[in-house]
């Protein structure tokens, strides 16, 4: 059997001697969002470093570990914390975490971040649901053997996010009286931030919000299946737009600050799945 797909059968078999929730709605919360999980009532909680081989996070900020519990009546597990490229994980084990939410009965995917935000219209604060993404800066996380019990060698791109959760979402927002963007994120390897010339060409390709997760995580779980949708919370204006450099202390700053809202309109959201 393929080593990617032996890792992810081993962490599956871990975890479910661990807990044997079945989750309908995955949940991946970004930098400084992992408070939303205070919203779910709980049943139990699995940290990473519990699942053996399981991939952990070194990001200050990220906890590390599985929610399971119910946000309503609709079962969902969250990631307090994801890994990222850049702390030298391969991608597969990157998308790892993705593929074991399925394997464990998850059908629909919420992914959430931290972004810089690239359109001039944007401010700090906002939320933005992701429309689509620009993958061409990170690479696939679909490298390699295809593993057939996931999905297809060459899985279609065209609707990542599915139209139907966005409108949802955007529903949520008005009911909400929170105000929504609408966007496309890119995906850069990081860790280091952008420069003013990348960001220009950034914006000139489409992109209006960029961070270093999400992309990835869609394509694995498009791959594999999953509804998707994404949220964005743009906690600064990207490089050469302020004046100010950029800092992780913002970033987390600006994700605090939003957090609530960010609840709110994830609470609502999921009750309506
Ligand atoms: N660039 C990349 N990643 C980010 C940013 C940014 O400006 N803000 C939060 N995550």
């Amino acid at each position: 059997m393929n080593a990617v797909e032996a890792k992810l059968n081993a962490c599956y078999e871990n975890i479910r001697k661990l807990t044997d929730f079945e989750p309908r709605v995955a949940i991946v919360l970004g930098s400084g969002l992992g408070d939303f999980a205070e919203n779910i009532k709980a049943v139990c909680a699995v940290s990473y470093r519990d699942i053996e081989g399981f991939p952990h996070s070194t990001v200050q900020g990220h906890k590390g570990q599985f929610i399971f519990g119910y946000i309503g009546d609709v079962p969902v597990v969250a990631m307090q914390g994801r890994v990222h490229y850049y702390e030298g994980y391969a991608m597969t084990d990157v998308v790892l975490p993705i593929r074991l939410m399925r394997r464990l009965g998850a059908q629909t995917l919420i992914l959430t971040n931290a972004a810089g935000g690239i359109n001039f219209d944007f401010s700090c604060g906002d939320l933005m649901i992701i429309k689509d993404h620009i993958s061409s800066f990170a690479p696939s996380p679909l490298l390699g053997e295809n593993i057939e019990s996931l999905g297809t060698r060459f899985p279609d791109m065209t609707a990542v996010y599915e139209p139907a959760l966005c409108e949802k979402l955007a529903e949520c927002g008005k009911k909400l009286g929170i105000a929504l963007r609408e966007g496309v994120y890119l995906q850069t390897t990081g860790p280091q931030y952008e420069s003013p010339a990348e960001i220009r060409m950034f914006r000139s390709l489409g992109a209006d919000a960029v961070g270093m997760s999400t992309v990835c995580e869609a394509i694995a779980a498009r791959h594999c299946g999953y509804k998707i949708c994404g949220i964005s919370c743009i906690t600064n204006l990207a490089a050469g737009m302020s004046g100010k450099p950029l800092s992780h202390e913002e970033v987390k700053e600006t994700a605090d600050r939003v957090g609530r809202n960010f609840s709110a309109l994830l609470t609502d959201f999921i009750s309506t799945l």
